[in-house]
């Protein structure tokens, strides 16, 4: 694929702890962390769309295309340019989501999800996606009680997280699978503990998996 870096993407249902876990891993590698949807200019906008508890919900095959396209645009300005140079990735979230949210979540074949994926990719596949696992009511109740700007304006949760337990419940079993089904390129991390305890059982998992970053861990 013309890739010399390495790409790890944090994954598990809103509330998780990812966005956390990713910064601190990213920080471990020595990169800054990037996240979908909205890592690029044009993402961030096409976040606003998806998030948006204004707008009406939008068609299960609408949300899989702009994740799509929020995908596509954030491979092509930042994840390939970053692996080309060698550098190693961390993204909040990436193709395993789409499978996750849009397969197992709203119900979208999976083998159409990824032909999708693999074209607004160009191919590029993670190295390592790493799910955080964690009790889904505990994660559903943190990421309602956070909410309260960034796109749910007003406060309230945003489009993605009014969908409710048992919608992150099929989002988390989906994850499983994914991770049960082809375990080289999955693994799965036990969540629930303090942010440092799963800090360094995250990091070990990735230096088991892929090595040394560039330059060692910080
Ligand atoms: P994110 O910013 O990671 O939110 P959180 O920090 O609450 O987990 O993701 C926003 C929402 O978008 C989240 O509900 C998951 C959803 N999502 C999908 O449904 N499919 C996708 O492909 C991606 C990247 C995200």
């Amino acid at each position: 694929m013309g890739t010399s870096g390495r790409l790890v993407a944090l994954e598990g249902v809103d509330g998780c702890g990812k966005s956390t876990q990713a910064r601190l891993l990213a920080a471990a590698v020595g990169v800054e962390p990037t996240a979908e949807p909205g890592g690029t200019p044009v993402g961030a906008a096409l976040r606003r769309v998806l998030l948006d508890p204004g707008l009406p919900d939008l068609d299960e095959r609408t949300e899989a295309l702009l994740m799509a396209a929020d995908r596509a645009e954030h491979v092509a300005r930042v994840l390939r340019p970053a692996l080309h140079a060698g550098r190693w990735v961390v993204t909040d979230r990436y193709s395993g989501s789409t499978l996750a949210y849009q397969g197992y979540g709203r119900g979208l074949d999976l083998d159409d999800l990824r032909r999708l994926l693999s074209w607004a990719t160009g191919g590029l596949a993670a190295d390592l996606s790493v799910v955080l696992d964690v009790d889904v009511a505990a994660a559903a109740a943190r990421a309602a009680g956070r909410s309260g700007g960034g796109e749910t304006g007003a406060g309230g949760a945003d489009r993605m997280e009014r969908r409710g337990a048992a919608f992150l419940q099929r989002v988390a079993d989906g994850y499983a699978a994914l991770a049960a089904a082809d375990p080289e390129r999955w693994a799965v991390v036990d969540g629930s503990g303090p942010v440092e305890e799963v800090a360094s059982a995250v990091r070990a998992t990735v230096a088991a998996r892929l090595g040394e970053p560039p330059g060692g861990w910080r």
